[in-house]
């Protein structure tokens, strides 16, 4: 069987770091390590973290109750108030913030000390989106939808920056864009949105295209492993969404000669490999 894997499968660039951080502070630290929320969003890879002895920190209550011990800040970023709070109480701060999302916080502070207002196009309750309204200063705007951006009214002498969430949609970005662009305001529109997923989604639909059949792997509530399957499918009737090997029920027949495989952005690579390596041996 000749197997295609997409090169995007899994974690991006950020996601990678921040997981790899965890496990070199496993090995480094001295006494206890948390993550401020899961690492990742895929339960076995927190567990694994889990066994080790990693525990996570789910709110800034927990956070602030803490006496010792080490705390990685993953790679969605977090508000300037978290990094005083842990520095005013003596904990030691990992960051493994993506630097793409480091990126935005330093735009932020930059130009409203330009004195420019922030807006962010995304998701509010975000917790990227939550982070980066912790370096502002002045209170931010957030719009994520077409409604919002017909709504927006800042007073007419705000000066605006625009920035985007990484993981936003391009397309609907500059849509959003271009109706508060009519509006009049002094804007600059700074696109910050990284390219990891689409560049993913992109090839996940060339390779399905190309294939007899499609694997996707990844959470079931995974919102961007959906996506990708559905790209797939479009593609390839013929397309599997599986979360681990265990799921996975390939019907072979003569008339499958080419497999591909992709995978959402939390799924760890051992799980790539060994669908990979199934596929590849029994069929
Ligand atoms: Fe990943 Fe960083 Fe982009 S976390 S999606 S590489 S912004």
């Amino acid at each position: 069987m000749e197997v295609i894997l997409a090169k995007t499968a899994g974690f991006c660039f950020g996601v990678r770091r921040a997981v790899d951080t965890v496990y070199e502070q496993i090995a480094q630290a001295a006494g206890p390590i948390y993550t401020y929320g899961p690492i990742v969003h895929n339960e076995m890879v927190v567990r694994e973290l889990e066994e080790k002895g990693v525990r996570v920190l789910n709110t800034e209550e927990e956070l602030a109750a803490l006496e010792e011990g080490t705390v990685i800040i993953r790679a969605h970023g977090v508000g300037r108030h978290i990094y005083e709070l842990l520095e005013k109480k003596g904990i030691r701060l990992v960051d493994a913030t993506c630097p793409f999302v480091r990126k935005i916080h330093r735009i932020v502070q930059r130009e409203e000390g330009n004195g420019r207002r922030i807006l962010i196009i995304g998701n509010a309750r975000h917790p990227e989106v939550e982070g980066i309204r912790g370096w502002c200063r002045k209170p931010s705007y957030v719009i994520e939808s077409m409604e919002e951006a017909e709504n927006f009214a800042a007073p007419m002498e705000e000066k605006i920056c625009i920035v985007s969430q990484t993981t936003f949609n391009y397309n609907k970005f500059e849509d959003l864009v271009e109706i508060i662009s009519k509006k009049g305001y002094d804007i600059l529109v700074l696109n910050t949105i990284c390219s990891a997923t689409e560049e993913r989604q992109t090839e996940a639909g060339q390779i399905a295209s190309e294939v007899d059949a499609m694997i996707v792997i990844g959470g079931s509530h995974s919102s961007n492993t959906q996506k990708l399957f559905e790209i797939c499918k479009k593609e390839c009737e013929n397309t599997y969404y599986i979360q681990s090997l265990d799921d996975l029920d390939l019907k072979t027949s003569e008339s499958i000669r080419c497999v591909g495989i992709t995978a959402g952005a939390s799924t760890p690579n051992k799980i790539i490999e060994e669908v990979q390596k199934h596929v590849r041996i029994k069929f």
